[in-house]
């Protein structure tokens, strides 16, 4: 069952979008798929369930009977006499064998505390449950649903929730888009990530955490590599403008993040690469902008490339070239689905 993250610290880089079309992608495909929100700003939550704004929200938490990351996290970060439970997870309307794991506002609450449990200090005796809590939860509740994928979608920011999600995960997929920010975020992620990687190796080795009631998992984390997502096309081509960051988070990949990933041992084998069709950008996808499709997809909860005829709303030609438009997305994310499935397979050991 591999945990894939899709981490990106810039905000607005199709995170959210990602986990819900490839989730989608990875059940209409047959696996058994949990997404998981622990992003308090419940995105993923909001356009799975379709939620315009919080009072919804409100009122799904309290039919879900408080079932959310949160609730699932409270035995831990509130130290209640009972053990981390899974959560029970929600159907998404649409597409059997897809699950949400619900996001929750007040996720932030445990944000400062885990903080510190991760600082690896003399105070960690006393928060010894915490760091390795988050992936007990998760995977509790992957196997409750019998998941055979977890991606989990986070919010944008270097926080310590998310240091410890990334490296509590298999698997890293870092979504970018293709703008000037996206090239400095891979360059700042190229020394971030080394970072968390030695402070996870060595909270992984401290007896405090290993002997916790939640232990505090070994790495394993390998990155996939990057999606390239929401240039406007010229011909079927990325426009220049955007082509030019898209060579540019290329090269920062290859001069940059490729080597700093490689000397803290978060790559998979070159094979596993090459096997895959994956160059030395590390690019696992290049999508463009869903453009006109988007409202629909949020009008209906779908993905843009799940959308029927009906759904499209429209006749004739407009018709047609919005099919052609939809299959072709289709198409790349089945062809994403597939490299995800066939690199987390792959034997690292
Ligand atoms: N390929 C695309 N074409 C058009 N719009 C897109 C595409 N991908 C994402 N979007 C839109 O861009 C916006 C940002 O996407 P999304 O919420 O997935 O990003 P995010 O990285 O999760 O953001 P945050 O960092 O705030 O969590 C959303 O309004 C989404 O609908
Ligand atoms: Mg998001």
């Amino acid at each position: 069952m591999p945990q894939i993250a899709l981490f990106n610290h810039k905000g607005g880089v199709s995170k959210t979008t990602t986990v819900f079309n490839l989730g989608w992608m990875l059940a209409e495909k047959g696996h058994r798929v949990l997404i998981v929100d622990s992003d308090p700003q419940c995105n993923l939550t909001g356009m799975v369930l379709g939620f315009k704004g919080a009072d919804e929200l409100e009122s799904f938490y309290e039919q879900q009977g408080g079932n959310t990351i949160r609730s699932g996290l409270a035995p831990a970060f509130e130290a209640q006499p009972k053990s981390i439970e899974a959560v029970q997870a929600v159907e998404v309307p649409g597409r059997p064998g897809l699950f949400l794991l619900p996001g929750d506002l007040r996720l932030s609450e445990y944000e400062v505390t885990l903080g510190i449990a991760q600082e690896l200090s003399a105070a960690i005796q006393a928060l010894q449950n915490l760091p390795g809590s988050l992936s007990f939860l998760i995977s509790k509740t992957a196997q409750s649903v019998s998941a055979d994928f977890v991606l989990v979608d986070m919010s944008p920011g270097l926080g310590p929730i998310n240091q410890n999600l990334v490296m509590t995960s298999d698997y890293l997929i870092l979504p970018t888009s293709p703008d000037v920010f996206s090239v400095m975020a891979i360059d700042s992620l190229s020394r971030v990530l080394p970072r968390w990687k030695s402070w996870a190796n060595q909270a992984s080795s401290m007896p405090v955490l290993r002997d916790a009631a939640y232990p505090f998992p070994e790495p394993k984390l390998r990155v996939l590599g990057t999606i390239v997502q929401k240039f406007r096309p010229r011909k079927g081509l990325p426009a220049s403008a955007f082509q030019r960051w898209i060579d540019e988070s290329a090269n920062a990949v290859r001069q940059r993040l490729t080597p700093s990933l490689q000397g803290a041992g978060l790559l998979l084998p070159s094979e596993a690469y090459v096997e895959n069709g994956v160059d030395d950008s590390l690019n696992l996808a290049l999508i463009a902008d869903f453009n006109s499709l988007i409202s629909r997809s949020q009008e209906f909860l779908t993905p843009v490339f799940a959308l029927t005829a009906e759904q499209l709303l429209a006749v004739g030609t407009v018709l047609e070239n919005a099919e052609e438009s939809r299959d072709a997305f289709h198409q790349q994310f089945s062809a994403l689905a597939d490299k995800v499935v066939s690199m987390t397979t792959t034997e690292v050991e």
